[in-house]
């Protein structure tokens, strides 16, 4: 059990958040293999303070039987505090606030937002202090190791962090400058919570039960963050899950709630995003969903490209379960 401000949480695992993957439908889906809380796509302050509409979206969600934190991302107080504001005017529903401090994409970079605000620790602080300003909502942080191997600084970030008052940090075990690559550096975190006066989150390549557990042991977080091991492999939050409430290792899924499960999220996302976006936007996560089947090029392929609509989608993953003499029926 751990605390998210006053939120007693039991689960070990955060949703974690991928832009143009974990909107709506996605963590909706996802809820029924267990997260305790789960986190928006970040969501430009900027877009928010012009009234984007596509950008409003992001912040509408229902209240679920986890927390929702809405992720922003900017790099000067003022507008982000305006941004919070928004975002509470618009949904009644958010649970907490998450602040980006991690990302490392040159167009969010270059405007000094994302991981390069790792730069300045102390306007880390100052973000957080604003957020605060206009919410008693929990207000936590995603951040990185530091900006490359030459500026390792979480400890100096993570410190100014919590003398502004935040109530979670997750840290990705890399450097800006690895990006998403390599192996992630959990070892040198070893026992970092016990360094920290506020939860701990973990993250980087958590893929299997293994690596969750590894994780945890190594820095003590309280949770770990999955992130692209969740995509096409749902059943990975219920394994973890699972081994920290009683210590049971789950088997893998079967192909047949492989294929059932990847049915399910399109029809979902469908339902969210137009038949036609929407599965323009799975084809680059239904193919997830079957690696590691009999040949699955093949039907990756497929997925990526033959994707069209609901029917496209049907008539695939039947091809793959009679070529599995599965039985399948949608
Ligand atoms: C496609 C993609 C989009 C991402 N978008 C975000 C984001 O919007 N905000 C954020 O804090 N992290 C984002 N991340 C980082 C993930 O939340 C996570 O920290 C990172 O992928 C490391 O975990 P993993 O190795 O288990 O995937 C993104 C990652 C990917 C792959």
């Amino acid at each position: 059990m751990w605390k998210l401000g006053n939120y007693q949480i039991e689960s070990k695992v955060v949703l974690g958040p991928m832009a143009g993957i974990t909107f709506k439908s996605y963590r909706e889906f996802m809820s029924q293999f267990g997260f305790g809380v789960c986190v928006t796509e970040m969501v430009s302050d900027m877009g928010l303070i012009y009234g984007n509409k596509e950008t409003e979206e992001y912040v509408s969600f229902k209240k679920g039987n986890y927390l929702t934190g809405v992720q922003l991302f900017g790099h000067e107080p003022e507008n982000v505090k305006k941004a919070a504001e928004i975002a509470l005017k618009l949904n009644p529903n958010i649970d907490f606030f998450d602040f980006n401090m991690g990302c490392p994409v040159p167009k969010v970079t270059n405007a000094g937002a994302g991981s390069a605000l790792m730069k300045n620790p102390k306007l880390c602080g100052d973000i957080i202090r604003a957020i605060k300003e206009v919410t008693d909502l929990p207000v936590s942080a995603k951040i990185r190791l530091g900006w490359d191997n030459n500026s390792i600084n979480y400890l100096e970030v993570i410190k100014e962090l919590e003398e502004a008052g935040v109530d979670m940090i997750t840290v990705h075990s890399r450097t800006r400058k690895e990006l998403y690559s390599g192996e992630p550096h959990h070892d040198l975190l070893k026992d970092l919570r016990n360094k920290m006066s506020v939860p701990l989150v973990i993250s980087g390549n958590i893929y299997t039960l293994d690596d969750a557990i590894n994780a945890i042991n190594i820095t003590g977080a309280d949770a770990v963050m999955v992130a692209r091991g969740g995509i096409g492999n749902p059943f990975l939050l219920k394994q973890i899950e699972q081994y920290y409430k009683d210590g049971t290792r789950l088997e893998s899924p079967s192909l047949k709630e492989q294929l059932e499960w990847c049915y399910e999220l399109g029809y979902k996302i469908a339902e969210d995003k137009g038949e036609s976006s929407g599965m323009r936007i799975y084809r680059a996560i239904a193919p997830k969903f079957v690696i590691g089947i009999p040949n699955a090029k093949k039907y990756k392929n497929r997925l990526c490209t033959e994707l069209a609509d609901l029917k496209s989608l049907k008539m695939i993953l039947k091809d793959i379960a009679n070529d599995n003499e599965i039985e399948f029926s949608l």
